[in-house]
């Protein structure tokens, strides 16, 4: 079984539908720890629940972002985990995190990459009037949102979509796509050869 320590800031549901997926036998891991970098965020809630244990670092509690890279890294460590999953993290990884652990960091983000990196992906769609849009899970490179893409889903954008309901859209569709990713990585099915990741295809839904 891996070792799955999830990254968080906020609401958890990606990391509900990893640590359902653990329980269910769909991902061959168990959920070992949650590092969150706010007090008072959803997810800690859930990791009580199911008793998995969590770890809160935030930001103004470090003089810079090199004390709170390396409180990070070593929470991290402590974990010893054969994956990271950062699910509604909203912060860019340290490069001493990723250089920690190589091809080990996903994330999942709401727009198909390398379109509307960053903040309010969904919100960027819709200003740009894309008709298509969707989710990414990647591996995690020092970048924005960037490094070598396991697998992305698709969904319509309509008329009448606002922020609101495409991001509706996009995050029925993050659960399972983001679940799929974590079991083929658990699974030992990935491949990473420069940019290139086989071993899953994506999925029109
Ligand atoms: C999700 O839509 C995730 O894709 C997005 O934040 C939301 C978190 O929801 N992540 C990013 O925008 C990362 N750049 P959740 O906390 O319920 O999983």
């Amino acid at each position: 079984k891996k070792r799955i320590l999830i990254f968080a800031s906020g609401r958890g549901s990606n990391a509900e539908a990893i640590h359902e997926a653990v329980m269910d036998g769909r991902i061959n891991g168990e959920v070992v720890g949650v590092i969150c970098d706010h007090k008072g965020a959803q997810v800690l809630e859930r990791a009580a629940r199911w008793h998995v244990p969590s770890v809160v670092i935030e930001k103004k509690d470090y003089p810079d972002k090199v004390a709170f890279d390396e409180a990070l890294l070593r929470a991290a460590v402590s974990f010893t985990p054969d994956l990271i999953c950062l699910a509604g993290y909203m912060r860019i990884c340290g490069e001493n995190l990723v250089n920690a652990f190589p091809h080990r960091i996903i994330n999942i983000h709401p727009a198909l990459l390398p379109s509307f990196r960053g903040l309010h992906a969904q919100r960027q769609a819709i200003e740009a009037g894309v008709k298509v849009a969707g989710c990414t899970v990647h591996f995690v490179g020092t970048g924005l949102d960037d490094g070598p893409i396991i697998t992305q889903t698709a969904v319509p954008v309509y008329d009448n979509d606002t922020e609101e309901t495409l991001s509706a859209r996009i995050l029925t569709r993050e659960h399972p796509t983001y679940v799929r990713a974590v079991a083929a990585f658990c699974a030992d099915k990935l491949t990473i050869s420069g940019n290139h990741v086989s071993g899953m295809h994506s999925e029109e839904e």
